[in-house]
């Protein structure tokens, strides 16, 4: 903060709690904050599970013992809202972590440490004491213990030694009550900015910041040679500069629209009124500059950063959705697939009668989609249950029997009922969820967390495409020991590692599907015709067009055509039909001339360069192929494209569509 100007404690709180509420859209669960205590000789740390207002009721509460009126001239607080990967919502578990009773260290993270038992035992066995289930404590932990060894290192170099001996995804902004007034950031994998706020009479090219580099390598921290500094600044105007770190620049719009974006491995350092960033690798390619960014966004717009809606943000951000979902599960390497959350269940699980799979809505279509791997790597009898359906009939469960509630929001009622009666017989009980804490995660013995992220609308798409995932590294899992099944898992190992770059290039059809979506969107009706791994993708489609466009939809079993359906067909009913050459491309051809033998102008999503369906289609949408068993996660996308640019040309409201809900918590 600025020193010229001294700010009132309760104006830094408020800054801070501010800025968590422009963060707090991505439906956040906890929150905390850590300033410096009424003496400056220790951290007070706040914190509250519940919305960012319970925090700030919270800091009311304590205002007396923080002081509020008392002003400094410069100072750094560091703030968190929380959407919990590991642990429930609690305010132990919420952000800032730390370690020492006097807070000695206290960090806050965004993102997952893949290693954090090993470094948490490592930790343990050096007599630490941890208070939480975070992975994130382990982190905080970990930097005292250090500081205990190198007493003579600066904050940055302790931060570098620490993240030497991370692994997964983080942002993480540090404080300490042996480094007073300072504050160290750094990331990998998540993101992380600072903002830059200095006052009118700084030209725009003023910024106090020091780069610096040093050639350490993993495991060892040399000292550090300070190069390439660009620090030249009268002290009074290095001081004048307020920064504001934040993963989303949503965070500090409201008081500069000046922003750097961090690297990987970057470690950032505010010391004195001077932000120094320190490269860790010391690759010569490395720029030592980074640039300082402009924006002209308006908050509203940063939240959703380019995207109009909510929805075709989570579209956009499937190949790394999918990506976490996956991180710290499959080692891409050796071929290995560890569910952490069911390792310990894994050989009740081989010897039960048959798996359940329940969920309602999307979900239930993520069951659909993978039902036919599961019953391939696991031979077991799969069953695949609309929760309410399976409710109403009283269904036989047994104990023997695992059942997977699948459900986004973890809070369904409809599944979470279901999931309680299949407990009450006995079954074991598997949670896949994208909401740790939520009711279906806290009732199940065992589950596997999707880490899809915070899906703000309504009509659920990344969380689909995590679900299926998901499901797919079960299967892998459980077929794990099986010799006649190699070959066929490590093509599905193999076909998960290039996901992302083919859910990319489907993202690449946006303009096609935009278009085809002109020539739809005043049609009454549209028909989505598939079978096999991809019928999933037909109901999934459909589900999207009625849930946003509120055109009448459905979503037909190829194979079930000359069963009724085909009376539908004549040159004006709108047809799409899902045909890949998988072990029913034959079939899905069938179906596709006994349509155009009915004057039918189908609309095909197929394989890319198959000239020979494209010559049966009116028009075509080409997806890359992968391995059959995830060509659905491929063939999703199209669907939901569409689905959205329909309700956009049609003005629905995309985020909100009119009477549904994202958590139904009523049967
Ligand atoms: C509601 C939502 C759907 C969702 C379904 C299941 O109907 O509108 O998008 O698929 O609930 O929700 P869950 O949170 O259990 O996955």
């Amino acid at each position: 903060i600025n020193h010229l100007t001294p700010k009132t404690r309760r104006e830094i709180l408020e800054l801070l709690v501010n800025g968590l509420k422009r963060l707090e859209y991505r439906g956040y669960d906890s929150a905390g904050v850590a300033v410096d205590s009424a003496d400056q000789k220790d951290i007070a740390v706040v914190k509250r599970s519940g919305k960012v207002a319970a925090l700030e009721e919270l800091l009311q509460e304590r205002s007396i013992e923080l002081s509020v009126e008392e002003c400094v001239d410069s100072h750094c607080g560091i703030a968190h809202t929380r959407w919990a990967t590991h642990g429930e919502p609690s305010a132990v578990n919420s952000h800032p972590q730390r370690s020492g009773e006097d807070n000695a260290f206290v960090v806050i993270h965004n993102g997952i440490i893949t290693n954090y038992k090993e470094v948490k035992t490592f930790l343990e066995n050096k007599g630490y004491i941890f208070e939480s289930q975070t992975d994130t404590e382990a982190i905080a932990k970990l930097i005292h213990h250090i500081y205990n060894q190198h007493k003579e290192s600066s904050f940055q170099e302790l931060v570098e030694q620490v993240i030497q001996q991370l692994e997964g995804a983080f942002a993480l902004c540090f404080k300490s009550r042996y480094f007073p007034n300072e504050c160290v950031a750094t990331r990998r994998g998540s993101p992380l900015l600072v903002g830059i706020k200095t006052p009118r009479r700084l030209s725009s090219n003023h910024v106090p910041i020091m780069y610096t580099n040093n050639k350490a390598t993993r495991g060892v921290v040399p000292p550090v040679p300070r190069v390439n500094s660009h620090a030249h600044f009268e002290p009074e105007e290095e001081r004048d500069v307020e920064y504001f770190f934040a993963s989303d620049a949503s965070a500090v719009i409201e008081h500069t629209n000046r922003v750097l974006y961090f690297e990987d491995d970057d470690v950032a350092h505010i010391k004195d009124g001077v932000l120094s960033i320190h490269r860790m690798s010391g690759s010569s390619n490395d720029p030592h500059e980074r640039e300082i960014f402009t924006l002209k966004l308006e908050l509203q717009q940063i939240m959703k950063g380019n995207y109009e809606y909510f929805m075709q943000k989570e579209i956009f951000e499937q190949p790394e959705s999918i990506v976490n979902t996956m991180r710290g599960r499959l080692n891409f390497a050796n071929g290995t697939v560890t569910l952490g959350g069911i390792k310990d269940y894994i050989p009740e699980i081989k010897r039960c009668r048959r798996l359940m799979l329940i969920g309602c809505g999307t979900s239930y279509h993520s069951a659909v989609a993978t039902r036919q791997l599961l019953e391939e790597l696991t031979e077991l009898p799969v069953m695949v249950e609309l929760a309410s359906d399976f409710l109403d009939r009283n269904t036989p469960v047994f104990r023997d029997d695992v059942c997977f509630f699948i459900s986004q929001s973890g809070e369904t009622a409809d599944t979470l009922m279901a999931l309680r009666y299949c407990k009450r017989h006995g079954a074991l009980i598997v949670g896949i969820t994208n909401t740790v804490g939520s009711s279906i995660c806290r009732e199940s013995h065992c589950g596997v967390h999707i880490n899809a992220g915070p899906e703000i609308g309504v009509a659920s798409t990344k969380a689909y495409t995590s679900q299926f995932v998901s499901l797919v590294m079960f299967a892998l899992v459980i077929s794990e020991d099986r010799i006649s099944l190699q070959k066929r898992r490590a093509d599905i190992i193999e076909g998960l590692h290039e996901l992302d770059s083919k859910i990319r290039q489907v993202l690449a059809l946006d303009e096609e599907v935009k278009a085809l979506a002109q020539d739809l969107y005043r049609q009454r009706s549209l028909l989505i015709m598939g079978r096999g791994y991809n019928f999933a993708t037909c109901l999934e489609g459909a589900l999207k067009v009625k849930e946003l466009t509120y055109m009448h939809s459905e979503g037909i079993m190829a194979g079930e055509l000359k069963h009724g359906p085909l009376a539908l067909i004549d040159d004006s009913m709108p047809v799409m039909m899902i045909v890949m050459r998988d072990p029913v491309y034959i079939k899905c051809m069938n179906a596709l001339q006994q349509v155009t033998a009915r004057q039918g102008r189908p609309i095909v999503v197929c394989e890319e360069g198959d000239t020979e369906t494209m010559a049966l289609a009116s028009q075509s949408l080409q997806v890359p192929k992968t391995v059959d068993c995830l060509q659905g996660v491929l063939t999703v996308i199209p669907m939901q494209l569409l689905a959205y640019h329909i309700a956009v040309l049609r003005d629905c409201n995309v985020d909100c569509p009119r009477n549904l809900a994202k958590s139904v918590t009523v049967e």
